[in-house]
């Protein structure tokens, strides 16, 4: 596998129509392969929901941390290159760099936040004029979630604007395309990565005595972290915890316009926390995980060595007819909902209520303040990173 791009997509998606709209892909796949190596990029795509459900609660058979087998992935994550975070350490390291946080997202502290997260809401959306043209990503659905983490790593309020430089480059310099756009994109993000990483090292030599409740003073206390595990640790808030956010909200506009819904989500004729359930479900921000086995295992019928990479794709469970009615159906209030854009088992989402917290605001105040929301899903283009679109063009009218 040297030398391959991870995020190489299988030929299948190759087109931007594919990746807008990977789902009839997805059910030929269930049928036809839903266990299936892929010999061009070297790994195995899995599909079903049973099977994907399977990779993630099994964390002694399916592993996360891919840098301890000796597969080589060019575009590593982002924030891995050093030291490790929760999200690619295997037990009992795993347990070390999550169990000190954990309380803290827990869905009783979360919403203690609430107005502080409303705040921000409403002055992203002040800053709007009636009658724009805008894109949503841009004005809201990408500030909002970034100035939530700034404020719960506990970031000087000065420095917000860098956060935000930071974030989008972080996530728009992906490691597709022609060689020398991976070369130059490397560079750039090698950059920034090194930016990123002085700046937080200074915030947690600085905060190793602090008094504050903030994260960064919670994990710069940490006897049992590194100062490197520490700096991991926040770049993975970072961006484990910004377009996957991002996503959810732009995705759930979406969905509101395919399925005309706006008015009936404004009124309270349709649930928010269901309906948001079912944009996690129907247009999962994160498609999927990735795994590698440490022992040979049968999945579906198929025979896996050890040490290879796994790609399990929640995207694909979420629309499993063997799971779901009708799973190619946007049910706004669906119920039960056992979607598994979270994943699953050890490393099941630290920010999940998070998000739905914030989800369930952003989507309450943009609604509240907008009568007219007109989404133009003419052109929409795909993001490389996650599932969503680049930007979302709107024109959005209060009532006066
Ligand atoms: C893990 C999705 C929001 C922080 C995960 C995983 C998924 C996921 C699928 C499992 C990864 C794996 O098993 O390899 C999402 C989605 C979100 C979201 C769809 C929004 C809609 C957030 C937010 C935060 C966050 C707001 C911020 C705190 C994390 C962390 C992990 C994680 C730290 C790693 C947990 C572990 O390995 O123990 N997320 N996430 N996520 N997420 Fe989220």
């Amino acid at each position: 596998n040297q030398g391959v791009a991870f995020r190489t997509p299988p030929e299948a998606l190759a087109s931007e129509q594919a990746q807008l709209n990977p789902f009839d892909w997805y059910a030929e796949m269930r049928r036809e392969h839903p266990v299936r190596y892929d010999d061009q990029r070297g790994r195995w795509d899995v599909f079903k929901y049973e099977d994907v459900k399977q990779i993630v609660s099994d964390h002694e058979t399916y592993a996360s941390d891919v840098a301890s087998t000796d597969i080589r992935l060019v575009d590593r994550d982002f924030d891995t290159d050093r030291a490790p975070s929760m999200i690619r350490a295997d037990p009992p390291a795993h347990g070390r760099l999550r169990n000190f946080v954990n309380s803290r997202f827990q869905p009783g502290s979360i919403a203690e936040h609430r107005a502080r997260f409303e705040q921000i809401a409403d002055d992203l959306l002040d800053d709007i004029d009636s009658g724009a043209n805008v894109d949503i990503i841009d004005k809201f659905s990408h500030p909002y979630p970034v100035t939530i983490i700034a404020d719960l790593l506990g970031l000087p309020r000065d420095d917000y604007d860098q956060f935000l430089t930071w974030s989008k480059a972080a996530t728009e310099l992906s490691l597709t395309g022609d060689e020398k756009a991976i070369e130059s994109n490397k560079r750039r993000r090698a950059r920034v990565q090194r930016e990123m990483r002085e700046y937080f090292s200074n915030l947690i030599s600085e905060r190793a005595t602090g008094s504050g409740d903030d994260l960064i003073t919670l994990a710069a206390m940490n006897d049992e972290l590194t100062h490197e595990e520490k700096i991991s640790f926040c770049l993975t808030l970072l961006i484990a915890g910004n377009v996957t956010t991002v996503n959810l909200i732009t995705n759930a506009l979406w969905c509101f316009e395919e399925n005309d819904l706006f008015d009936a989500v404004r009124t309270g004729a349709v649930s928010r926390t269901k309906v948001i359930e079912e944009v996690l479900r129907y247009r999962s921000p994160a498609q999927t995980v990735r795994r590698v086995t440490t022992k040979p295992v049968e999945l579906g019928g198929r025979r896996i060595d050890a040490g290879e990479l796994v790609l399990a794709r929640i995207g694909s469970a979420n629309r499993d007819p063997a799971r779901f009615d009708s799973p190619e159906e946007f049910r706004p209030e669906r119920s039960p909902n056992p979607h598994i854009a979270f994943g699953g088992g050890i490393h099941f989402c630290l920010g999940a209520q998070l998000a739905r917290l914030e989800a369930d605001i952003a989507l309450e105040k943009l609604l509240d303040r907008f009568e007219v929301i007109n989404p133009d899903l003419s052109d929409l283009s795909p993001q490389t990173f996650l599932y969503g679109v680049k930007s979302f063009p709107c024109r959005l009218e209060t009532g006066n």
